[in-house]
């Protein structure tokens, strides 16, 4: 499943919206946002509206009258009563986009459908989408001796697909997140408020919201980074951000740590045989991951129980801990060879949960990147740099480097401003979050991209998975309130405690 599958890995280090939340539409309002109910139902208890805005299909182009019809969701905050006047816009990369709800803040949530503004599928059909990936899988690096060269041509002809079906259109000229950032100040405009934009993107939305503020730093009222990716790395080298495992072996461990801490009663690895420590349950681990390479096993009509599954349940569930005692069951019986059936259906669950419904993320990230090459080498170092900073997922990650080396297109704008340090001021300064323990958008990426903003702050979460809505922390959701609120950064150097543990 390589496209479905190397989304996923792009949803892994990045993440885009879920949600093709828009159309193209040449006769859609010219100005201003039409609201009204929903099409679906809210997942949550406030209530929530729907919108439309129209937006410059090519804003580089003064001429082009062409419009983009963005899609809106927003849900009215109550501020003691009062609905507040002032509007935060969220991008929440990933698929979680019942998130929403979850959030709380003291303005209005509005939802920019802005991870998309292009559907873009190289395929007819899901089932075309899934042929080629099977024949055209993203392999692990260490699958087999030339699996990256094969993972590199697999990409290439994937990468022609996509090329023969939109040869003949202008379309992904205008995938690029510097579109998606002009889009969110559209949106700004089209509110009517003060001009300024109060923003809140997690993992892909880090890097919107990153270079948004690079482009328009005098229209920054509130930004904040969550989960945040390197966009020096994401702009300029292949993969999505070749330190964006940094973090990953550290985060294994210390959960395999609190495994152990929690007892048998409560993480069923504890009760392996030799798991007493970090190191012995991390030696068991891998030994049976080894055993599947030399010996997969089937597992009910659909799954064949190897390596690569192993390695990616693991990783999964190290970016996603919330159900993490679940997941400790069914990798228990990985090891133990017992209810394989069980545990296959159980990963491939979570991963058809995070899969792309479109190649939209594979297109804004490829026509994003300066880099191209036509030869393996030219990736190599790449890839290498993510082997270097993850002995265990580096294998299985690193392969993305493959992605797109060979992207027939460039966005017709792409942002190329650079991030160097102390090179952009905005008008109040940003916040920045990184959990200790997130498997693809480390703390260092943070504090690298904190370093370009004059002023900014990085807070450390002291907790699991990937970006600040992983675990509840009081304390975060106190500095978000007084960064919203009052534009108040904390001390540099705040840590936040989580306020649950994960078994
Ligand atoms: C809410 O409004 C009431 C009455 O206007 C006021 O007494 C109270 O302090 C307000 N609470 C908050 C949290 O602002
Ligand atoms: C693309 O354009 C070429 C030449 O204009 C034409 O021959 C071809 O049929 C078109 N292909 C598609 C897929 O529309
Ligand atoms: C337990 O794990 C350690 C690695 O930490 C390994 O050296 C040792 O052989 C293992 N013991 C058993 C009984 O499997
Ligand atoms: C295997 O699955 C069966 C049925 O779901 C369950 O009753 C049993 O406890 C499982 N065994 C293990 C070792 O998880
Ligand atoms: C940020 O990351 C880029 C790309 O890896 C690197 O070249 C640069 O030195 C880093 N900057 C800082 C301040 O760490
Ligand atoms: C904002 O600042 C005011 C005045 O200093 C303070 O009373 C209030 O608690 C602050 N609000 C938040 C959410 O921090």
């Amino acid at each position: 499943m390589a496209l479905a599958r190397y989304f996923t890995r792009l949803a892994l280090a990045t993440s885009a919206l879920a949600i093709p939340l828009h159309t193209r539409d040449n006769n859609g309002p010219s100005g201003g946002i039409r609201w009204g109910s929903c099409d679906f139902e809210s997942a949550g208890t406030g209530p929530i509206e729907c919108g439309t805005l129209a937006v410059p299909l090519d804003y580089t182009d003064a001429a082009s009258t062409e419009k983009l019809t963005l899609s809106l969701i927003r849900s009215p905050a109550q501020t003691n009563g009062t609905v507040s006047k002032k509007s935060i816009l969220f991008n929440f990369g990933g698929p979680g986009y019942e998130a929403i709800h979850s959030l709380n803040s003291a303005a209005d949530l509005l939802h920019g459908g802005v991870g998309e503004t292009l559907t873009f599928s190289c395929f007819e059909t899901a089932t075309d989408r899934q042929l080629a990936n099977y024949k055209y899988p993203l392999l692990d690096v260490d699958a087999h001796e030339s699996a990256l060269a094969e993972t590199f041509a697999n990409m290439q002809v994937l990468t022609n697909v996509c090329h023969e079906r939109y040869k003949n259109s202008t379309n992904p000229e205008f995938l690029g997140t510097a579109f998606v950032a002009r889009d969110l100040i559209s949106v700004v405009d089209a509110l009517g408020e003060d001009g300024l934009l109060r923003y809140w993107g997690f993992s892909y939305g880090s890097l919107l919201g990153a270079t948004v503020a690079a482009m328009f730093p005098s229209r920054m009222d509130r930004v904040v980074l969550d989960g945040v990716v390197n966009a020096n790395n994401y702009y300029h080298r292949f993969g999505i951000d070749v330190d964006q495992l940094l973090s990953a072996d550290a985060a294994f461990r210390a959960i395999l740590a609190q495994c152990i801490e929690a007892g048998p009663a409560r993480c069923a690895l504890a009760s392996l045989d030799n798991a007493s420590t970090v190191a012995d349950l991390e030696a068991t681990l891998w030994r049976a991951v080894d055993r599947y390479r030399k010996g997969p096993v089937a597992a009910g009509t659909v799954d064949v129980v190897d390596t690569h599954l192993f390695r990616e349940l693991l990783f999964i569930t190290i970016k996603y801990p919330t159900n993490v005692a679940v997941a400790a069951q069914h990798i228990r019986n990985l090891v133990a060879g017992t209810n394989l059936t069980e545990a296959a259906s159980y990963y491939r669950a979570l991963s058809e949960g995070i899969a792309m419904p479109d190649d939209s993320l594979y297109g804004i990230s490829c026509s994003d990147k300066f880099p191209r090459t036509d030869s393996l080498a030219g990736i190599l170092p790449d890839v290498e740099r993510m082997l270097e900073t993850s002995e265990l997922f580096g294998s299985q990650i690193g392969s993305i480097a493959a992605v797109c080396p060979s992207w027939p297109w460039a966005a017709k704008e792409r942002y190329d401003g650079g991030f160097a340090p102390g090179s952009i001021k905005t008008k109040t300064p940003i916040l920045l979050f990184g959990n200790t323990y997130d498997p693809v958008t480390p703390l260092p990426s943070a504090r690298n991209m904190s370093a370009a903003f004059e002023g900014s702050v990085v807070v450390e979460q002291h907790g699991f998975g990937h970006a600040t809505i992983s675990q509840a922390s009081a304390c975060t959701a106190q500095v978000l309130r007084a960064y919203f609120v009052n534009g108040t950064l904390p001390a540099e150097g705040t840590v936040c405690d989580v306020d649950s543990t994960l078994f």
